[in-house]
């Protein structure tokens, strides 16, 4: 019998996986059912649903074959991968390295200045665009806190 025999057999007797959201099971069906691909199906699930939910991480599992509490520790180890929704509104300052020395300490405190909700948040691994920022997960790069407050402003939701 071929492998790719007993990998159909297999995927026939595997139990549906948890659906979380269409987007994330349609994000994963674009990626090999490999171990290796972990790490781009969780950032994947990720970009589908804006964050890693438990449902999506089952998911995951499900999808690469990797048990659950593997894929579970992986997605705790990497902290750009986010296990909570995102706060609507929340500006999210990088605070690494470089982006500290671009002037991330500035733009959290101009932020918090003009009334934004702000944080520091580890290297988002964008540090030719710092300093970054991200908010309602979109990415934002060599951000001045003026043009930050006024994308917020436009928005209408000031948090
Ligand atoms: S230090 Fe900010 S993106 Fe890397």
């Amino acid at each position: 019998m071929s492998d790719q025999t007993n990998e159909a057999e297999a995927d026939a007797t595997r139990p549906a996986p948890p659906v979380d959201a269409p987007d994330v099971v349609e994000a994963l069906e674009t990626l090999p059912r490999r171990r290796d691909q972990l790490l781009p199906a969780l950032i994947a699930a990720e970009h589908a649903l804006g964050w890693l939910s438990e449902a999506a991480i089952e998911d995951v599992s499900v999808h690469t074959r990797i048990p659950l509490s593997e894929v579970y520790a992986t997605a705790t180890a990497y902290s750009e991968l986010r296990l909570e929704p995102p706060v609507e509104g929340r500006w999210h300052v990088c605070t690494g390295v470089t982006c500290r020395q671009a002037g991330a300490d500035a733009l959290l405190d101009a932020l918090a200045g003009s009334g934004e909700s702000a944080e520091p948040v580890d290297c988002r691994f964008l540090c030719a665009l710092a300093p970054v920022a991200e908010r309602g997960g979109a990415l934002f790069g060599r951000c001045e806190a003026q043009r930050l407050i006024a994308l917020a402003v436009e928005d209408g939701d000031r948090s």
